[in-house]
């Protein structure tokens, strides 16, 4: 106890210290000095009191890894010294379901960008996958609230603890990329606090966010960078933010709205920067008493206090970029991301001593991911490609033949991505076929890439691009020991594979590392261990925003009809079968779940349920299985998902091994956001408990009571 109250004493004396500091910097600074600190003097960076000793605010676009510099205009900088670890994307970290990973990524991503002089990240970014198509899917998490949580804030806490700002982005609805900069989006509350907000509370409030940054779209008709609702009401005052609030870049529409409804950095792409809003124009507007001083010192408090926990703190960390670490870190994440979708011939792991010549077919087996598109990417130190690695691993052992098989070369223009490669190219493809004839086996690696799945841009479709399953038919017909990779970090419809092949893999843009974890998993060296973070729906058109016809909107407003039933909420409730569901995933292993029990059987919302259950490793290889726990109430009083995850927990188990696993729900969490009373409702009554290897292999259940 007493420990604990010296911690907290030292903690408010720090934190009073570090406000006393700031209010006597305050006093000092000029008005001008105060409105050089609210807006960009550059591509990334803002502010700067030279005289007064307080640095430029340097920002860098995460979350693929710490961005190379850029000049005006943003062609490269040309430096020597930008180059960085590119850590896998998004929905392939989701895909790990480990959250110990998203701390890693961002505690290396954090060293670097320390190492780069960046005091904020721009990262990470999680808004929800509501639809298959947005374009920056793969950027993003999941279509999950609690799975997005809980990465969010690992991802959050590692970052910041190289004394750098992580900037939890879009804030909020930035859900399709088509007309993002004017769309409107109308989405109940509901739905906007059980679905939308939840990874950013728990960024802000569990993982003490310093920045966040404003979405491009309106909420509500009004632009998320001068939303009164989402900036001062939900993010300071009730989850009590105490950092900034910084624009999208070229996000804000306003001088006196912005500085009144929460804003307090203003960035953006062009100079000259005294044209910005909250440049010359804002100074005009405090002259004139549209806005106060108070705001505009709340405001410089804000920046400073960032200032202060990064690049002004005490003892800053050097930082180090692309150590061995980062490198193992990426690889980490690389290989506990991959998913494998079917094996129903035992292909894989491969049999090497059997294997004597592979043909390695497909674009995306010598492509690289760390740029491309419009949108953040990372200048690589390395990225090792999908034949690299094989050849790394195999490469003294089987005669690996490398076929083209198809163009991935794709420059997109307009708000659609569209397959404009016209089909298969026939040359390419008889080229891949007569090399698959002349080997044992023949491993294709197709999908998608980072031209064609881009910031700014949807997807028109689901479809494989560029002609890839004609090559995938044309290839299986003359080897039947064909394995198809499917690279993406959105679903695809690959129903026709499903279909005809009895072995596939997806995998992600992977990072640096990318090869050697593909040739590792394909191996055995590895046991695959990703889950999907998204549902694959078997037809666009039974994902429900097509569905209802909710996207992309009529006349620049999305009314997201669906509700609460996003992802999966939609698919289980309505009774749809996907292609592939919610946190699916296969390994060379097999599991038997049993004993499942909670400690009690009846609760009160103050109480916490303890979930036990035993997980046997039936098979033949070690492996990491990931227990899924969703609940379903059973007759709510109001409407209601089918089932929600509520806890899931990776545990590794041995050979022949039964592992006990642990999972703690929190009652609370069980709560519906009540509209009517702005409150969340833990209904009283009975819940299922479904513990399970995915959404929809529920191998174990229980039911559990709530009493007021
Ligand atoms: C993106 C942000 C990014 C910013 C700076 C914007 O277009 O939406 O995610 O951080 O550009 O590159």
């Amino acid at each position: 106890m007493a420990a604990t109250f010296t911690a907290v004493n030292a903690q408010s004396k720090k934190k009073q210290s570090i406000d006393s500091k700031i209010s006597s910097l305050i006093k000092k600074l000029t008005l001008e000095e105060k409105i050089s600190l609210l807006h960009a003097n550059g591509i990334f960076s803002a502010g700067g009191v030279k005289r007064l000793g307080i640095p430029a605010i340097m920002t860098d676009d995460g979350p693929l890894g710490v961005r190379e510099d850029v000049k005006e205009g943003w062609g490269p900088a040309n430096l020597t010294t930008d180059s960085a670890t590119f850590f896998p994307n998004g929905s392939a970290l989701a895909a790990t379901w480990n959250p110990g990973l998203a701390y890693r990524y961002g505690h290396d991503m954090g060293e670097e960008a320390r190492a780069r002089g960046k005091n904020v990240m721009l990262a990470p970014a999680f808004n929800i996958a509501r639809m298959p198509l947005c374009g920056r899917t793969y950027e993003y998490y999941s279509e999950d609230p609690f799975l997005n949580a809980r990465l969010a804030v690992q991802s959050v806490k590692g970052i910041q603890s190289q004394h750098v700002a992580a900037c939890v982005k879009h804030f909020a609805v930035n859900n399709q990329e088509v007309e993002r900069g004017r769309v409107n989006v109308e989405v109940d509350e509901r739905a906007l606090r059980e679905i939308y907000l939840p990874a950013f509370k728990a960024g802000i409030t569990e993982g003490n966010a310093w920045t966040i940054m404003s979405a491009y779209n309106k909420l509500r008709g009004v632009y998320c960078s001068e939303n009164d609702y989402l900036l001062n009401k939900i993010l300071k005052d009730e989850w009590n933010f105490k950092g900034a609030v910084i624009s999208d870049w070229g996000g804000t529409h306003s001088t006196v709205n912005a500085a009144n409804n929460g804003l307090d950095l203003e960035m953006g792409s062009n100079p000259p920067y005294k044209t910005y809003y909250f440049a010359d124009k804002l100074l005009d507007s405090v002259k004139a008493g549209k806005v106060s001083i108070k705001v505009i010192d709340e405001k410089v408090h804000r920046i400073l206090w960032v200032l202060y926990h990064t690049g002004m703190s005490a003892n800053l960390p050097k930082g180090a970029i692309n150590t061995p670490a980062h490198s193992k870190t990426a690889y980490d994440i690389a290989s506990e991301s991959i998913v494998l979708l079917k094996n129903d011939q035992h292909l894989l792991p491969l049999n090497t001593s059997a294997i004597k010549s592979i043909a390695v077919i497909g674009d995306n087996a010598t492509r690289t991911f760390h740029l491309g598109g419009f949108g953040a990417g990372v200048k690589a130190r390395y990225e090792v490609t999908a034949l690299a690695g094989l050849q790394n691993r195999l490469g003294k052992t089987v005669n690996i033949k490398f076929s083209q098989g198809y163009s991935g070369a794709y420059k997109s223009s307009g708000s659609f991505v569209n397959d404009e490669t016209k089909g298969a190219d026939p040359a390419l493809v008889e080229q891949a076929v007569a090399v698959a004839k002349s080997c044992d086996m023949a491993i294709l690696f197709i999908g998608g890439n980072r031209d064609y799945e881009s910031e700014s841009r949807d997807r028109k479709d689901l479809s494989l691009p560029f002609g890839e399953q004609t090559l995938v038919d044309a290839v299986t017909a003359v080897n039947p020991n064909t394995i198809v990779v499917v690279v993406g970090g959105a679903p695809y419809n690959i129903s026709q594979i499903k279909k005809s092949n009895h072995t596939i893999v997806w995998s992600w843009y992977n990072g640096s590392e990318n090869g050697n974890a593909l040739a590792d998993v394909l191996t055995g060296k590895i046991n695959p261990s990703g889950k999907l973070p998204f549902t694959f729906p078997a037809d666009l058109k039974d994902s429900p925003a097509f569905a209802l016809n909710a996207y992309p909107g009529d006349n620049l407003q999305v009314d997201y009809k669906e509700g609460i039933l996003v992802g999966y909420r939609w698919f289980d409730t309505k009774k749809i079968e996907p292609l592939y569901c919610f946190g699916y995933g296969l390994s060379y292993t097999s599991y038997k779940y049993s004993d499942f029990q909670t400690n009690k059987k009846s609760y009160k919302p103050s109480e916490y349920i303890v979930a036990t259950l035993k997980v046997k490793n039936t098979g033949k290889y070690a492996g990491k299985e990931t227990v899924q726990l969703y609940v379903s109430k059973i007759g709510s009083v109001v409407e209601r998902a089918d089932k929600e995850l509520k806890a899931f927990k990776k545990i590794d188990i041995a050979v022949g091994e039964t592992a006990t696993v642990t999972l703690t729900i929190p009652v609370k969490d069980l709560a519906y956001y009540d509209v009517k009373t702005s409150k969340w409702i833990v209904e009283p009554g009975k819940y299922k408990l479904l513990a399970g290897t995915s959404s929809r292999d529920i191998e174990q259940s229980s039911a559990i009571e709530v009493v007021d």
